[in-house]
């Protein structure tokens, strides 16, 4: 671990109901970071470390920005927290790095974001498109009023802005609301029978991060067109130590069954090789516990 300081909140904004982006001091974590790795942070002395993934970061200013949605005891409490005020201690950045290629002029590398999963994938998003890959992000949200990073100056936005035809942006909203009406699987299963038919571009791979049910989807879509699909499992991690045994991940190794973290092996992993039967249930795991500390505080 490479730091664990106090981190002063220096900016925050409200993105949707229940969702909040901080933008917080952490110059030793600016330093290192690199896409699709996470920080663990504590809220205040004596309280729990969490894991979250790191949206952006800028070196210049060592600041980080951390997108939080208040879901349990803690999120909640830390959405309260304002600018000035301080987290008790950042450690990180943590996990494995995305893996990042250079790919064919004719293939796409194709993104599925689920609401909170469009703040993970836009830095991975981001280094591909960086390297010069082409890039198709798929970004999923109930409905139009829960859309963040999608207006004028928003990050997604000004990314369409830099790279123009580099990126192609699809919006999915399960209401009908903006873009496509359904789910993220709805567009690329289009991309995906293109392909096939010889059309379109190639697709390189597909990273999915959302929702787990959103990420069986696109695993199962996917699986048999052939093309490579990885998930970011970041949302089943507890403590993110290796210790806890939270994201534990069940997968299928050459027909034998392995256990894998997230935490370690992770956050990223094939998603063709997970046993989704039984990994789902995982995310379940602590419900009970969480809704008797919420009712505790009154939350
Ligand atoms: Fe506890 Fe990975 S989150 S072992």
């Amino acid at each position: 671990e490479r730091c664990l300081t106090a981190s002063t909140i220096v900016a925050k904004r409200q993105l949707s109901d229940g969702i909040v982006e901080f933008t917080v001091r952490a110059p030793v974590v600016a330093d290192a970071a690199k896409a699709g790795q996470f920080v663990r942070v504590l809220m205040s002395d004596g309280g729990e470390l969490i894991p979250l993934t790191l949206a952006d970061w800028d070196t210049k200013a060592g600041t980080i920005c951390l997108v939080i949605q208040g879901m349990g005891t803690t999120s909640i409490l830390m959405n309260k927290m304002e600018v000035g005020e301080s987290f008790a201690g950042i450690a990180g950045p943590l996990g494995l790095p995305s893996h990042v290629e250079r790919y064919s002029d004719d293939s796409t590398v194709v993104f599925t974001a689920g609401g909170l999963g469009l703040p993970p994938v836009y830095p991975i998003a981001r280094e591909h498109l960086e390297l010069g890959n082409h890039v198709t992000l798929i970004a999923g949200f109930r409905s139009e009023n829960l859309m963040f990073w999608v207006g004028e100056g928003e990050r997604v936005t000004d990314l369409k802005a830099k790279y123009g035809d580099q990126l192609e942006v699809v919006y999915a909203t399960n209401d009908g609301t903006l873009g496509y009406k359904g789910f993220v699987t709805g567009p690329l299963e289009e991309m995906l029978e293109a392909n096939k038919a010889g059309k379109g571009r190639k697709l390189a791979e597909i990273v999915t991060i959302g929702p787990p049910f959103m990420m069986r989807a696109v695993s199962d879509l996917s699986k048999p067109y052939g093309v490579r699909c990885v998930a970011s499992l970041n949302s089943i991690m507890v403590d993110a130590t290796g210790m806890c045994g939270a994201c534990m991940v069940p997968v299928e190794i050459e027909g034998k069954p392995v256990r894998k973290h997230a935490c370690i092996d992770g956050p990223e992993l094939d998603s063709h090789i997970i046993d989704w039967d039984k990994f789902l249930p995982r995310f379940n795991l602590f419900k009970t516990q969480e809704k008797q500390s919420m009712d505790k505080r009154g939350l």
